[in-house]
């Protein structure tokens, strides 16, 4: 039994300036212990999917299981198999940190807990924070507790939706170690960001959803080797031989080209030099995930959606 089974969802939010189809026909399984990406561009549906997941939206077709349970028809036991980091940082401003756990706990039916809850604080870097009133905390902190809220009750699947957006080094790190050591203990993860680079180290299998639609879904290593492992990158005030123009990609004064091996890059470096065009800082990298993102977002779409696409922490692409 799959953790997560979506089978042909579909969402289309009414409202008055017309519907938007958030999601069309999404079908996919995470499987048990599996860390699972969900990547896409803001807008791609990825909220959405997780809000129908955890019963906050009902889908317009289409039906979601968690562990074989149907998340409409069965709605408290699918819940239960589930620890959702909501997107929106959302808190009841009058609770500490430890009595909003403790509460999140008794939601769940789970009593005598504190061992556990101290866990949470400890691996979460909260511990001196327990007794902190909710509404004194940075936003980094209350991300923590409410990834502490999420996992309070154990849950076999851990759903974390953007959850290092605007996050400190420090808490990414921490949250990281920790996901992956319940990952490691068999709890099943599906994560959404656009920190490409989180993404590709951590996950087993990702999807990338465009526009509501799923565009790619394999293992994070057939989704790298699938493209030219190679990306030459430089700078130069000259104009491009047409051969190299049509399969370039500009970002700035700078110009990318994808080759597939080192005879490709020699090509390249020896059309640039027959033409004339000066070439300056020229570095030559392994494609990564976010060339694979581009690559596929990009298709059959105008070169303006290009910057749409979220940078990665370092900024390679502006
Ligand atoms: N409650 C809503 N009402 C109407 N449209 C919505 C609502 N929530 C999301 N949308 C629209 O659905 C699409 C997908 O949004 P969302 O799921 O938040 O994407 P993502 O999380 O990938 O950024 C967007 O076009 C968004 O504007
Ligand atoms: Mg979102």
């Amino acid at each position: 039994m799959p953790a997560v089974s979506f089978q042909h969802v579909s969402k289309t939010y009414r409202s008055s300036r017309g519907d938007v189809h958030a999601l069309t026909d999404v079908s996919f399984d995470i499987q048990q212990g599996e860390f699972f990406g969900l990547l896409g561009p803001n807008g791609a549906g990825k909220t959405t999917l997780i809000s129908i997941l955890a019963g906050l939206a009902r889908a317009s077709a289409g039906r979601v299981e968690v562990h074989g349970h149907d998340v409409v028809a069965d709605y408290a036991a699918a819940r239960r198999q589930l620890g959702i980091v909501p997107q929106e940082l959302v808190f009841d401003p009058f609770f500490t940190v430890r009595e909003a756990l403790r509460l999140q706990s008794g939601y769940f039916g789970v009593r005598r807990n504190d061992d556990w809850i101290d866990e949470l604080l400890v691996n979460l870097g909260l511990a001196d924070k327990a007794n902190a009133n909710m509404r004194q905390l940075s936003g980094g902190m209350k991300r923590r507790v409410l990834v502490a809220q999420a996992l309070v009750h154990r849950p076999p699947v851990i759903v974390l939706d953007e959850p290092t957006a605007g996050v400190d080094v420090e808490l990414r790190q921490t949250l990281w170690q920790f996901i992956a050591r319940l990952n490691r203990e068999g709890h099943t993860v599906l994560l959404t960001t656009h920190y490409l680079e989180e993404a590709e180290a951590l996950c087993h299998r990702i999807a990338m959803l465009k526009s509501g639609r799923v565009v790619a879904l394999d293992k994070t290593s057939a989704l790298l080797a699938g493209t030219a492992s190679t990306m030459l990158s430089f700078k130069t005030e000259g104009e491009l031989p047409p051969t190299l123009a049509d399969r370039a990609r500009w970002v700035g004064r700078i110009v990318q080209i994808k080759a597939h091996d080192a005879r490709e890059v020699e090509d390249i470096l020896r059309q640039l030099r027959i033409c004339g065009c000066p070439v300056e800082d020229l570095e030559i990298g392994r494609a990564d995930l976010e060339d694979v993102f581009l690559e596929i977002m990009q298709a059959d779409t105008s070169p303006a959606a290009f910057y749409d696409v979220p940078s990665a922490p370092r900024e390679r692409v502006r």
